[in-house]
């Protein structure tokens, strides 16, 4: 989404001025167009000559400059942006944002500018947390203002607590998903994903479980959200980072996820179960650990829910697209699977393929529709089955 984008960051007179190099350095290696303004205060922590030779572009710091580059500078800059980015965004420009002052450079451009403002608060716990900068925060909200929540942690101010500019990976993450929103192929869809396996306690130790790694599920939710829909994540343990900007729900077991799933479900236009699901949970668990005593033990399984069967019974104009791990008859399982869980898509992967299944970087899938129509898919990684999945789901929703 950045790439080619004009990007307008202002930067305030905060201690975490300094990261903003580092975002706007980012920024531009995605392949956006950065345009920093300065307000006094910050050009005293951090040299516009860096902001400048990091951006390629001059850097604005003054309404009064002789050598500006543009004619009314502060009606242009606003004008050739796509976005403005306040980071940090100090209590100081808040009020003045929220009071409608005008007074120097940056908040002359941010009246001036019609475009989208996403800003990035930090400061003090305190100021933060001071009536009026709630107050402040609360108008800019009501004006369309998108507001990235601070982060918590060392202040440097000497304290713990909320304040925290976030980190300028996060930030870029903010903005690409800012715009994918607005701009996205797949925006204004609801996608849940599930991802990774259940695991199934047989005692405080042990459990019953799959080899998901999480990988495909995991793609998935993160291009689903890459492209600008809105993407709950409902996932078994993993090894893996939660994708940025989706909401992330973990859970263990096949109780757990189908509590999550349908806590959801009635908010959802599609649902995506990648997840392996344990059929099966010890009819007992034990609650201390077992000991070795016998040659053998017997565990006794009953059979867990159906979740996927369950949201085709209560289905109420979502696209339910499952999966289908099969070892055999692929076709004929993943056909019976679309007819039993009223699905509208099954992807149908064999698990004993080179390349394809649990925790490899690929897969190899059929896509089975309910008329009987297959689509068969090369080898290609995981990312790329899901983004075909998504184009999938794109035609079949028309985004709704
Ligand atoms: O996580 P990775 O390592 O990347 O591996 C990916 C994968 C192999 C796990 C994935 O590609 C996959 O095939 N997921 C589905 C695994 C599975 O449980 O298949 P199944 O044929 O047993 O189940 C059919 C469908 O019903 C699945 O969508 C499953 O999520 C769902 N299900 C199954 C059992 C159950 N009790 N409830 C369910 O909702």
């Amino acid at each position: 989404m950045l790439e080619g984008k004009k990007i307008a960051v202002g930067v305030t007179g905060g201690i975490a001025a300094y990261k903003v190099v580092t975002l706007v350095s980012r920024l531009v290696q995605a392949g956006a167009q950065v345009r920093v303004i300065m307000t006094d205060a910050a050009t005293h922590l951090v040299s516009p000559l860096l902001f400048k030779e990091i951006s390629g572009n001059p850097v604005a710091t003054s309404l009064w400059a002789g050598n500006a580059e543009f004619n009314v500078e502060h009606v242009a800059i606003g004008r050739w942006c796509d976005v403005m980015v306040v980071a940090p965004a100090t209590a100081d420009i808040i009020g003045k944002m929220a009071g409608g002052i005008a007074d120097d450079l940056l908040s002359t451009t941010l009246m001036a500018c019609a475009k989208p403002k996403i800003i990035c608060p930090a400061m003090n716990t305190n100021m933060l947390e001071n009536p009026a900068t709630v107050r402040n925060l609360e108008t800019l909200r009501r004006d369309g203002v998108t507001i990235m929540p601070s982060g918590a942690g060392h202040l440097a101010c000497g304290v713990n607590g909320s304040g925290r500019l976030p980190e300028p990976e996060d930030i870029k993450a903010f903005i690409d998903a800012f715009l994918a929103r607005r701009e996205g192929d797949l925006r204004g869809l609801r996608i849940l994903v599930t991802a990774g396996g259940t695991r199934e306690a047989i005692d405080p130790v042990r459990f019953i479980g799959n080899r998901s790694s999480g990988k495909m599920g995991y793609a998935i939710a993160r291009d689903a959200a890459r492209r600008g829909a809105e993407v709950t994540l409902v996932s078994g343990p993993t090894a893996l980072q939660p994708p940025r900007n989706v909401a992330f729900t973990s859970v263990e077991s096949t109780r757990e996820m189908l509590d999550a799933v349908l806590g959801v479900y009635p908010n959802v236009d599609v649902v995506i179960m990648a997840a392996a699901v344990a059929d099966y949970k010890p009819h007992h668990r034990a609650e201390q650990k077992i000991k070795k005593n016998d040659e053998t033990l017997e565990l006794s399984l009953d059979k867990n829910p159906d979740i996927l069967k369950l949201l085709g019974q209560q289905k109420a104009g979502q696209l339910l697209v499952g999966f289908a791990a099969e070892t055999q008859n692929l076709l004929e399982n993943a056909a019976a699977k679309v007819k039993k869980k009223n699905l509208d898509m099954i992807v149908a992967n064999d698990v004993t393929m080179k390349g394809a299944g649990f925790s490899t970087d690929t897969n190899v899938v059929k896509l089975l529709f309910p008329d009987g129509t297959i689509k068969g898919l090369d080898l290609m990684t995981k990312e790329e089955v899901g983004n075909h999945i998504l184009d999938i789901v794109k035609e079949k929703t028309g985004c709704r």
